[in-house]
């Protein structure tokens, strides 16, 4: 299928490719969008109670050189991301948690240090990691179908319409399909940056501060959403916030960075039974959670992270 679009709208796609703003990714979906018959509430086994390891971070460290010096952001940062687990990864402002992402998305090059999908290293963005940012990054000229398929457009295959339509349904957004970014709430323009993320059907999906725009009632049903989601696809996510309640809420961990350059502090195991829902986290135990990683993250330089 040929693309053509006006002098303008290629222009920009060019500088969206380039920038790396949404993922390429294009490893097409083979099967269906069906929830697996997992039991929902029980805690989790099966290949993730073997930690099978999808992404190693093994020593990354990244300085940015900028006129004013070098910023040391990432200090030897070794992690691994299981597969089909649900990491969030929480730390101060500044700490290189977005870097991290980018690294692992393959939009950043390490000073030093390697990252790998499986045996492949990661040095340039991946057909299987997808990224979704705090902006919806939506094309405002291009209506909600254009921009779900914009991906499959820049890989010059024709849209997956069976998977776009499951997904859109999914999250609740069928019959929106010829509305523009301006004519959708902030949640719903999310929403759709989550199905084009989704409908190029990506293993691993890296999410930095997606929620942190929203107001708080959307936030929920933002956590509520993509927990379904994770329960039906089993993605691997990383998860990057600001929140300590929406990282244990869901999370199967909870990687904790130190303040720049960042390093991972700790690293906490949550083990509370899906599915969720969004009043757990008045309770007792999840508060007791919640002030231990507090206090973890204030012990480390004077950090702030928002109690929400
Ligand atoms: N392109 C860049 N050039 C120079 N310095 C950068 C660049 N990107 C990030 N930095 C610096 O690297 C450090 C880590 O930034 P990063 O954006 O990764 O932090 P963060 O943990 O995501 O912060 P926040 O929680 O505020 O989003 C910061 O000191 C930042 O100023
Ligand atoms: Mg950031």
């Amino acid at each position: 299928m040929k693309w053509r679009g006006s002098l303008r709208e290629r222009c920009l796609l060019r500088a969206v490719q380039i920038c790396n703003i949404i993922s390429v990714s294009a490893a097409f979906f083979q099967g269906n969008f069906t929830v697996p018959k997992t039991e929902k509430t029980a805690k989790r086994t099966g290949p993730e109670a073997n930690h099978a390891v999808k992404m190693a971070i093994r020593e990354a460290s990244k300085s940015y050189q900028t006129r004013s010096g070098a910023v040391h952001a990432l200090d030897k940062v070794s992690l691994d991301v299981r597969e089909g687990e649900f990491l969030c990864i929480l730390g101060p402002s500044g700490c290189g948690k977005t870097t991290l992402l980018w690294s692992m998305a393959g939009l950043h090059t390490l000073s030093s240090g390697d990252i790998r999908l499986g045996n492949e290293p990661i040095t340039k963005p991946h057909p299987e990691i997808a990224m979704i940012f705090q902006d919806a990054n939506l094309l405002p000229w291009r209506n909600l179908a254009k921009n779900i398929e914009l991906p499959f457009e820049l890989k010059r295959r024709p849209p997956d319409r069976a998977r776009i339509d499951k997904l859109l349904e999914r999250v609740g957004l069928a019959g929106f399909e010829n509305k523009f970014p301006r004519e959708l709430s902030g949640g719903m323009q999310q929403r759709a940056s989550i199905v084009r993320s989704l409908s190029v059907d990506p293993s691993v999906l890296l999410m930095d501060e997606p929620f942190g725009a929203l107001d708080a009632f959307t936030r929920d049903e933002m956590n509520l959403l993509i927990q379904e989601i994770w329960m039906e696809t089993r993605k691997t996510i990383a998860f990057v916030t600001h929140s300590i309640s929406e990282a244990i809420f869901l999370a199967d961990r909870v990687a904790v960075m130190s303040a720049r350059p960042g390093r991972i502090a700790e690293i906490y195991d949550i083990d509370i039974p899906r599915p969720r829902a969004i009043d757990i986290q008045t309770e007792p135990d999840f508060i007791k959670q919640v002030l231990d990683i507090k206090s973890r993250i204030e012990h480390g330089r004077g950090a702030k992270v928002a109690i929400t």
